[in-house]
């Protein structure tokens, strides 16, 4: 039994406009163990889902999501850049991608990350906290950030929340992993998880991104890292399933 969990990126990013309610369908139809997304908050400090500072890449308008209005932004058109058959895509707040999972009854991790590495948005640590903390949320949450500083602020707000540091290459990440005692759980590159021997214990603490490639999401599973985070989910899962029913 392969333990490693499959968290879809974004939704499904490889097969959907990511980051929208369309992508977390999906992600949901096909049975994902985690669903990972990304929040900045917009000028009138409204918690939204999507991966840029700026709204240039994923919708047919242009500038920074935090010089936009919530309204300004539900203007925009967040699927057609990805392909004509989606034209009627919006950028979901946070409470919508959670209400949508509620309503789903999705029993598995929603993992929010928290994009401050570029803007610090005062404020975004509790406003994601507030939203998060309700009893109709029967799904496990784990906030992760770039930014150390928002998960010692959330860690602060609520000691008992799940924390998962990313990063990419050295840095922080030269810290001993298992002796940090704000951090639970850590979300490092493939890259840099490959350079380094890391004990089966901790490795029961590490998720992968972004892992896309058949070989490489082979390779994860048989590290038994506790998770990998793929823009592909319904392949990664199937691949799980086959390696399980070898021989
Ligand atoms: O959580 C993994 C991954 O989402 C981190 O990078 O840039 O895709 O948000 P990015
Ligand atoms: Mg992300």
């Amino acid at each position: 039994m392969i333990k490693t969990e499959v968290f879809a990126h974004r939704g499904s990013k490889g097969t959907h406009p990511e980051n929208t309610l369309l992508a977390f369908e999906e992600a949901v139809r096909v049975g994902s163990d985690g669903i990972e997304l990304d929040v900045h908050l917009s000028r009138d400090h409204e918690l939204v889902v999507i991966h840029d500072e700026t709204v240039d890449c994923t919708s047919n308008g242009k500038g920074l999501v935090r010089e936009l209005t919530l309204q300004q932004l539900k203007r925009l058109d967040a699927g057609s850049w990805f392909s004509e058959d989606y034209t009627d895509c919006r950028i979901p707040t946070l409470q919508e991608v959670i209400d949508f999972l509620i309503d789903s009854q999705f029993k598995g991790t929603l993992n929010i990350e928290l994009k401050t590495d570029h803007y610090i948005y005062p404020g975004i640590e509790e406003k994601v906290m507030e939203l998060t903390d309700k009893k109709e949320i029967q799904f496990k949450l784990v906030f992760s950030s770039f930014n150390y500083q928002t998960l010692i602020r959330l860690k602060k707000l609520n000691p008992a929340v799940e924390i998962a540091l990313l990063f990419e290459k050295n840095g922080r990440d030269l810290l001993v992993l298992d002796t940090d005692i704000m951090v639970t759980m850590w979300h490092p590159s493939l890259l840099w998880f490959r350079e380094k021997t890391l004990t089966d214990e901790v490795k029961t603490a590490v998720r992968l991104w972004t892992i896309n490639q058949s070989q490489e999401l082979e390779y994860c599973f048989n590290q038994r890292v506790a998770g990998v985070i793929t823009d592909y989910p319904e392949k990664a899962l199937a691949l799980r399933k086959k390696l399980e029913t070898m021989p």
